[in-house]
């Protein structure tokens, strides 16, 4: 791929937090409106991984474009500028703003609009007038997921949107996603603990194992193949 290939490339990233190296060696590349899961059991580096494109921990090595342009000296707030929304694991939401000041505050303009978003999560709508700390588990997670899209991103970040959610909720988050993936250009990373979901959401995936990429490819090989999805998940138990 060329430096000036839309999307974003990482190349030979080796990351982590001050002196301790978590990513070793991690290469991708996401192009505009593509999907990938990333997938692997706790602490193997998946929100390092985030944490890492959106300029939050310490790069070593490597180098990180996107849409040929190189970002990684570039402080988060910058990343965001340049188009990339990220949905923490935390999802730390204003506890004490209504739903609808925590999406003003994020607002940018495009084609993300507070009545876009209210389309998308029809409860967010019914629920406009109350504060974050009000909401349900579900909800807030549609907020934060409301909230970077509210900041027009063209690659949207997203660590483990569905963790601790209801199944019906989780279906509500679903249907969201599915219909973004639908009717908007937006490239989605989505880290995932639900391997089958996230590899049945995404076109492409990656499985780490302690800070390595251990599968690197198309996911509908994975879905087929689950002794082989196991197998790559639980790498880490053999050793
Ligand atoms: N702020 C931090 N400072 C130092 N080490 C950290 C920090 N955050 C995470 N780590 C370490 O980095 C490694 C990877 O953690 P990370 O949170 O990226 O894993 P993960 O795959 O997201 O796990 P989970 O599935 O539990 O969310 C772990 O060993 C963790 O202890
Ligand atoms: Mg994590």
């Amino acid at each position: 791929m060329t430096d000036a290939a839309q999307g974003l490339v990482l190349d030979a990233v080796r990351a982590g937090y001050g002196d301790t190296v978590v990513l070793e060696g991690v290469s991708l590349t996401l192009a505009p409106a593509a999907t990938l899961a990333v997938l692997g059991r706790n602490g193997v580096g998946k929100t390092t991984l985030l944490a890492t494109i959106m300029g939050q921990t310490t790069l070593r090595g490597g180098s990180i474009r996107l849409d040929g342009r190189e970002i990684s000296s570039l402080p988060p707030y910058r990343r965001a500028r340049l188009g990339i929304g990220f949905v923490p694991q935390e999802r730390e939401i204003f506890r004490s703003l209504t739903v609808e000041e925590n999406l003003d505050v994020a607002s940018r303009p495009g084609r993300w609009t507070l009545e876009r978003v209210y389309d998308f999560f029809p409860s967010l709508s019914e629920r406009r007038r109350n504060r974050g700390n009000q909401l349900s588990g579900g909800e807030q997670q549609m907020l934060a997921i409301g909230r970077a899209l509210m900041g027009n991103p063209s690659l949207m970040l997203m660590d483990e949107p569905l963790e601790g959610l209801a199944p019906v909720i989780v279906e509500a988050v679903l249907r969201g996603l599915d219909r973004l993936k639908r009717e908007d250009d937006l490239a989605l990373v989505l880290v995932e603990q639900h391997a089958r979901i996230a590899l049945e959401f995404t076109a492409d995936a990656m499985v780490l194992d302690r800070g390595v990429v251990v599968y690197a490819g198309p996911s509908q090989p994975l879905l087929k193949e689950p002794d082989r999805l196991a197998r790559l998940m639980g790498v880490a138990r053999a050793h």
